[in-house]
C-alpha cells in the first residue's frame, strides 16, 4: 500500500472533514501517513491524531520558520515527545531563506540543535531546505548528518545537490512538483537518483499535484504521484508503490 512521508492533517485547512478524509485512507490504498510538524502546537495536535488513527505517525520537530521564538526549555520538550511510541522522525528541521525572518542565524542555531537531538534520540531527520542549498549542506556535512539519515523533503535542488544527499544516503521525497509544467528540475533528479532512495510525499494541504494543483492536498492525489514517476523511470506505477513502501519504512526505522 501506499506510503505517505509526510503531510500536515492537522492543518486548519481540514477542519471540516478531517475524520471523513482520514477514515477514507486506507480503503483507498493509503496504508501509512507520517504526519510533519513544525512546532510545539503542532507537535501536539499531530500526537492526537496518531492516537486516533493507528496508520498516522508523527515527526516531532521545529520548522525553520517557526523557531524565532525556540527555547532550550522547548528543545527539551521535544526530546521528551521523542519517546512517545508513535513519533518515528524529528522534522521538519532545515533552513529557509525565501523569507527575512526569522534571521538566518536564529535558524542556523536550531537547526544544529535539532540535528543533534536526532543523533541522541536515534531518529532520522525530515530535511526543510528551501533558497538556502549551500547552507544547509555545508551544516549536515560539518555535523555528519549521513550518520543519522533521513528524507529531503520536497526536494527542491538542482542533480548535483541531489547527488551529495544520495551519497550521504538520504532519501528525496517527491511530492506534487513533479507533475507542474515548471517542475523539470525535480523530473530531472528523479531520471537521476535511483528509485531505492526515493519517497513519496505530498505536504498536505500544499503543492496539490496537476490537474489539481491549487487546490487543497491530501494524501489521496498519490497515485498522481507514483504514476509521474513510473512514466520517467519507466516502471509500472505498482513497483513505485512497493519499492517506495519499503523505502519509506527502512527511512523511518519501522
Ligand atoms: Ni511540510
Amino acid at each position: 500500500m501506499i506510503f505517505e512521508t509526510h503531510a500536515h492533517f492537522d492543518d486548519e485547512a481540514f477542519d471540516n472533514d478531517r475524520d471523513d478524509l482520514l477514515s477514507s485512507m486506507v480503503s483507498s490504498g493509503i496504508g501509512t501517513i507520517v504526519n510533519a510538524t513544525s512546532s510545539k502546537r503542532t507537535v501536539e495536535a499531530s500526537i492526537e491524531l496518531t492516537r486516533k488513527y493507528p496508520f498516522i505517525y508523527t515527526t516531532i520537530g521545529v520548522h525553520p520558520s517557526d523557531c524565532d521564538e525556540m527555547t532550550e526549555a522547548e528543545l527539551k520538550w521535544l526530546e521528551e515527545m521523542c519517546s512517545y511510541d508513535k513519533a518515528v522522525a524529528v522534522g521538519e528541521i532545515g533552513l529557509d531563506y525565501h523569507y527575512d525572518e526569522p534571521s538566518k542565524d536564529i535558524q542556523k542555531k536550531w537547526f544544529e540543535a535539532q540535528i543533534e537531538l536526532a543523533r541522541r534520540v536515534h531518529f532520522p531527520m525530515i530535511i526543510h531546505s528551501r533558497d538556502a542549498a549551500k547552507d544547509t549542506l555545508d551544516i549536515m556535512k560539518s555535523l555528519n548528518a549521513g550518520d543519522i539519515g533521513g528524507d529531503i523533503h520536497c526536494f527542491s535542488y538542482s542533480v548535483e545537490t541531489a547527488r551529495e544527499y544520495l551519497n550521504m544516503g538520504f532519501y528525496i521525497g517527491v511530492g506534487g512538483v513533479i507533475t507542474f509544467k515548471n517542475g523539470r528540475k525535480l523530473r530531472e533528479v528523479v531520471e537521476y537518483a535511483p528509485i531505492e532512495q526515493i519517497v513519496l510525499e505530498t505536504d498536505s494541504p500544499y503543492l496539490a499535484p496537476e490537474p489539481y494543483r491549487g487546490k487543497r492536498n491530501s494524501s489521496l492525489n498519490l497515485p498522481l504521484i507514483a504514476q509521474k514517476i513510473a512514466e520517467i523511470k519507466n516502471m509500472s506505477a505498482e513497483d513505485v508503490i512497493s519499492i517506495t513502501e519499503k523505502n519509506a519504512r527502512k527511512l523511518y526505522h519501522m
